[in-house]
């Protein structure tokens, strides 16, 4: 390895604090001509793992790709590049990587002309980038999530002098306009509405991999949701780890209410957003999902625990009854809004009244869906440092029970439907009958419902809900 230009890794909590008087530029894609060509007759592949953030960045590193010549390979294995966008929320989701690392060792082996890309967030946590260059030496490119424009230059530096290329940057991000999209949908987009993370949650690992928080400007966000709609898009979900605190760094007083009723006015029909959060959703946010005709009546609010105690340690600066009192006034401003959270078991020194707390939280509020979590030590944050006397075990037991009052909740929600007609967002034909088509309604429910009619993906249908199971609802076509 002759090329080693790594300038980061994890800023310690101080230093990550201080870094919100550092200025945010916004950069426009710019490519050399010298690295135009870089993938002509090259084929690539990218594996995505992780968040819509990730999603999002895959579509755009597949955009730039694609921009200097590769083609995509249908057969991932067969590809000449593949780039593997990676998460490191959990200590599980680095370990599917390492597994597909593992694999990827034996078909570089058969084709040694392969060449294999590292990105996203595993390469900002220093002990993983070190470890990657210990055990797995067949990587050959290595950069991170502040640098995804620099692509092209890197893989041109990557073929020409034939070594191994890093490049993470510890700087706190940019924002990157106009970069090139290939967007995986014709009808769903992606719409980041800002980037990285200023809460410090203290289980969490995003704020150090994503930098800090920075907000879009609003007109780049509304041309292109006026883009999307021009070119036919049904949908857009607006993106941030925190979107309730969108324009906080901008200081002109325009907020995250503010433009759900501008992007309303655009002529999209349907938007999601998220990620909320229980603290920064305000009054006027919950006011626009009441008056925009458009913003769809479903909401995924992250509670991760119905303690006290523990959302203080946690660092996420709302009390239960905050919480709460939040959700009933979702309820009131928008009847039969369909609430998702994501809960995390097993914070260090849980208690098992604690726990019982998080689940008296779910009989209260009814979730109708939930991603349930153990969680997970993240090296270099706080809570990795807290001492905890919870076997593993016992986090895992917690977990089924949890997940049992979820699902049940997940159940009643799809039940609610039954008899009504919803309206469905096709997106395509249903993975395990071919006989079915499928998409999700405006309460984000995944619907089914037979029909061979491949000319309605993409469309909004009338379905008459016939059936609720845990995970999904049967329907009949009302009108095409
Ligand atoms: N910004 C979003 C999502 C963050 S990551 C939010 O604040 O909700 C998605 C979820 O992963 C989190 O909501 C949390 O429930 C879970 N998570 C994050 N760090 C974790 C950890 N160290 N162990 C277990 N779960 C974790
Ligand atoms: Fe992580 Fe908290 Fe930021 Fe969500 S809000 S990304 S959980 S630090
Ligand atoms: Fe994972 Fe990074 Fe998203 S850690 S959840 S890919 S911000």
């Amino acid at each position: 390895m002759s090329k080693k230009k790594m300038k980061l890794s994890m800023p310690s909590l101080k230093d990550a604090r201080s870094r919100k008087f550092e200025s945010t530029e916004v950069i426009s894609y710019h490519l050399d001509g010298k690295f135009s060509h870089v993938g002509e007759n090259k084929t690539y592949y990218v594996f995505t793992y992780g968040c819509q953030g990730n999603e999002a960045d895959s579509e755009v590193i597949s955009g730039i790709l694609e921009g200097v010549g590769y083609k995509r390979s249908v057969d991932p294995y067969k590809a000449d590049l593949v780039i593997l966008n990676t998460c490191a929320i959990r200590e599980n989701a680095e370990n599917r990587i390492w597994g597909v690392l593992g694999n990827l060792k034996g078909v570089k082996r058969d084709n040694p002309e392969l060449r294999i890309g590292i990105c996203g967030c595993m390469p900002q946590e220093e002990n993983a980038t070190e470890k990657l260059l210990t055990s797995y030496p067949f990587v050959d490119l290595i950069f991170g999530t502040h640098n995804i424009q620099s692509l092209p230059r890197l893989l041109f530096e990557m073929y020409q002098k034939q070594s191994k290329v890093i490049e993470v940057l510890s700087t706190q991000g940019n924002i990157l306009e106009d970069a090139p999209k290939h967007r995986e949908s014709k009808h769903k987009a992606w719409v980041n509405i800002m980037f990285g993370c200023d809460e410090f949650c203290t289980y969490c690992i995003v704020p150090y991999t994503r930098g800090k928080e920075r907000s879009r400007d609003k007109d780049e966000i509304i041309k292109e949701v006026e883009d999307l709609v021009a070119k036919g898009y049904k949908e857009v979900t607006l993106l941030g780890q925190n979107v309730n605190s969108y324009g906080n760094d901008k200081h002109d007083g325009y907020t995250f209410g503010d433009l759900l009723y501008d992007l309303d006015k655009t002529g999209i029909e349907r938007i999601r957003y998220t990620t909320s959060h229980p603290k920064d959703l305000d009054e006027k946010t919950i006011q626009a999902m009441h008056d925009c005709k458009h913003v769809m009546p479903q909401l995924h609010l992250p509670v991760q625990s119905g303690d006290n105690e523990v959302l203080k340690k946690m660092n996420r600066k709302y009390t239960v009854e905050e919480y709460l009192a939040k959700v009933k006034r979702l309820k009131e401003m928008v009847p039969g809004i369909s609430l998702t959270t994501d809960i995390i078991v097993g914070f260090p020194n849980e208690t098992e009244e604690q726990f019982k707390h998080t689940l008296d939280l779910v009989n209260a509020v009814e979730f109708e869906g939930a991603y349930t979590f153990i969680y997970s030590p993240r090296e270099g944050t706080p809570a990795a440092r807290m001492e905890d006397s919870v076997p593993f075990e016992e986090k895992k037991e917690r977990l089924e029970r949890l997940n049992e009052r979820v699902d049940y909740f997940y159940r009643k929600g799809n039940e609610r439907f039954v008899g009504e007609t919803v309206k469905v967002l096709v997106d395509s034909v249903s993975k395990n009958n071919p006989d079915n088509l499928c998409g999700y309604s405006e309460h984000l429910k995944l619907v089914h419902f037979p029909s061979h009619n491949l000319a309605l993906i993409g469309t909004i249908v009338e379905v008459k809900i016939t059936e609720a199971k845990t995970w999904f609802q049967m329907g009949e076509l009302v009108s095409e």
